[in-house]
């Protein structure tokens, strides 16, 4: 007989990060470092990819990520990261950044990523995560793409 694992929801690894920027945070010219938003997209989809897995994961790609507005230190980021697919160790996290101004509470969205994390086992080797479960349209449409997504990814891995 088949060992199933149960399937989760989208909902039960939700991630929100709250951070505030601080001057150490920025450059010369007072905007947040890349380095440093990456690395806390990089914990955000971690965490995500931990609750839905229920165990260690490692990253394995990011795809391109593009700066739309500089976030200046004094402001508020805020993260959001939920998990679009689940395929057989690997998930497609996405992770969207938005910087609130302190003063007028106005949030403007920074950045977006998609992060592939792979489950892995004491030994550090793939395996398996439950599957996702999608409960809306939204959810379905989201996990589609993530599967186009991903095999443009596999494409571009193998052929580099
Ligand atoms: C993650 C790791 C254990 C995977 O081992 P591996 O031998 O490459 O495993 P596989 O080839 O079986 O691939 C594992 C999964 O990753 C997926 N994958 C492989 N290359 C990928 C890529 N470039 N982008 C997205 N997914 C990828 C595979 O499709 C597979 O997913 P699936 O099981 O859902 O189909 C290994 O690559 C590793 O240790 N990498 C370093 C991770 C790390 O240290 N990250 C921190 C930043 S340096």
């Amino acid at each position: 007989m088949p060992n199933r694992i149960p399937e989760r929801l989208v909902a039960e690894s939700r991630v929100i990060m709250t951070e505030i920027v601080l001057p150490e945070d920025t450059n010369h010219r007072g905007s947040i470092f890349g380095g440093r938003v990456l690395a806390l997209i990089d914990k955000c989809a971690a965490v995500a990819a931990i609750r839905h897995a229920r165990g260690e994961v490692l990253t394995i790609s990011m795809d391109t990520v593009e700066f739309r507005n500089p976030v200046v230190a004094g402001q508020i980021l805020i993260l959001n990261g939920w998990i679009n697919a689940a395929f057989g160790s690997s998930m497609e996290i996405e992770v969207e950044v938005r910087s609130e101004d302190p003063s007028s509470g106005a949030r403007d969205l920074t950045t977006r990523a998609f992060v592939t994390m792979v489950a892995v086992d004491e030994n550090g080797r793939p395996r398996r995560v439950p599957g996702l479960l999608a409960s809306d349209d939204d959810e379905a449409r989201r996990a589609d793409e993530a599967t186009r997504r991903r095999t443009i990814r596999l494409q571009n891995a193998t052929s580099s």
